[in-house]
């Protein structure tokens, strides 16, 4: 079986982020979106790997290469334009051939492995195996209509959903689903839609499985997506020291600290992971914080958050919390007078002030 892994489409809903950078590429507890798809591939025993990309983004090559680091060979098969998840499977016929393969979205998290699923798949003998979620917020996703525990109809983000499931982004099909997308028309939004897919499958009488996702399964399009997909991983941190602590700080719960990293006179209660080189001092790092490389963090408090590479966090008067920074942002006490907010803020950022 072969993996197929997106990693284009535009990102807008993490915007500024992804401005400057592929969406799939913003790292989670320190590790790229990506690495987390990739890791559950090659622990499937799949080596063969698609990587859908925009036409001009080398990025997530040029970040991945050729897949040795997990034992995957990776093809990288360009999107001219986001043109729908169903305009994905169509490009990648080349490449997938007539094999089953998984189809895998590279901005879902999920916990566990997929061996279960591609079991189900063969144990089920469908055309097409997919996963749903319980979800608070179907009307986001592509929904089920469910009946007599079959799917009889599905729906892309439907005003009235008609389940409390979300189709998420794991799927297992035959090459069946090489007539569905190459029969359907693109949606009012301009799309050739993966649930329209789905639903010309369902109306040609191939047969579609499924599977309940019972723990936690995160789509990351929006930065609460991001954050608390940060959560949830680092809930399963253990304590790895390589940096340097000294004996004024304060270490509680699973925190990793990595090479270089230098704790002066400061408290930090985990789950965190502090990145290569960074230096926290006199501060406070509370639960859930994602803290990158080379970052400084002065006479702050920072909690539940994200912090990129090479960010600087010096003498802020409240608590950062719930914040998304990218790489190199500075967040910094006003030194010169008049003693005012002063921002210096990319397009589409956004700042709260209490
Ligand atoms: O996350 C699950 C949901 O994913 C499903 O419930 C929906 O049925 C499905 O349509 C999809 O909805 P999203 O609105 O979340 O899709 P999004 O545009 O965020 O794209 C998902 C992934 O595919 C992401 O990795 C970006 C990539 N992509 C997207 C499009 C539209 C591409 O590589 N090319 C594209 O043309």
């Amino acid at each position: 079986m072969k993996a197929l892994i997106t990693a284009g489409g535009k990102g807008t809903r993490l915007r500024p982020l992804t401005h400057t950078q592929n969406k799939h590429l913003i790292p989670i507890a320190n590790k790229p979106i990506l690495h987390y798809a990739l890791e559950k591939v090659a622990a499937a025993g799949i080596t063969e790997v698609g990587i859908t990309t925009h036409q001009a983004g080398n990025e997530v090559k040029e970040a991945l290469g050729a897949g040795e680091r997990w034992g995957l060979n990776i093809t990288y098969i360009p999107q001219e334009e986001p043109l729908g998840l169903a305009h994905v499977v169509k490009i990648s016929r080349n490449f997938i051939g007539d094999e089953p393969f998984i189809f895998y979205l590279g901005d879902n998290m999920v916990v566990g492995g997929l061996e279960k699923f591609i079991a189900a798949f063969y144990e089920a003998k469908s055309n097409c195996h997919l996963t749903l979620s319980r979800v608070k917020d179907p009307e986001r996703f592509g929904v089920p209509e469910l009946k007599d525990n079959r799917i009889i109809a599905i729906e892309e983000k439907p005003a009235h959903p008609k389940s409390a499931f979300a189709v998420s982004g794991i799927y297992i099909y035959d090459s069946s689903i090489f007539q569905a997308v190459n029969n359907i028309k693109p949606s009012a939004r301009g799309e050739l839609e993966i649930s329209d897919a789905h639903q010309y499958l369902l109306d040609h009488n191939y047969s579609i499985s499924y599977s309940e996702i019972t723990g936690w399964w995160k789509d990351t399009g929006k930065p609460e997506d991001i954050l608390e997909a940060n959560r949830l991983i680092l809930e399963h941190t253990q304590s790895r020291v390589a940096g340097s602590v000294d004996k004024l700080s304060l270490v509680t719960g699973e925190v990793v600290i990595e090479e270089g990293a230098q704790i002066i006179n400061s408290v930090l209660r985990g789950p965190i992971v502090i990145g290569k080189n960074t230096i926290v001092d006199n501060s406070f790092i509370g639960p859930f914080t994602s803290i990158g490389d080379n970052c400084t963090i002065k006479k702050s408090e920072v909690e539940f958050s994200i912090v990129l590479n090479q960010c600087e966090i010096t003498d802020v008067g409240v608590r950062i919390e719930s914040s998304l920074l990218g790489a190199g942002a500075r967040v910094v006490k006003a030194t010169v007078r008049p003693k005012t907010h002063r921002f210096m803020v990319g397009d589409q950022s956004l700042i709260e002030i209490r």
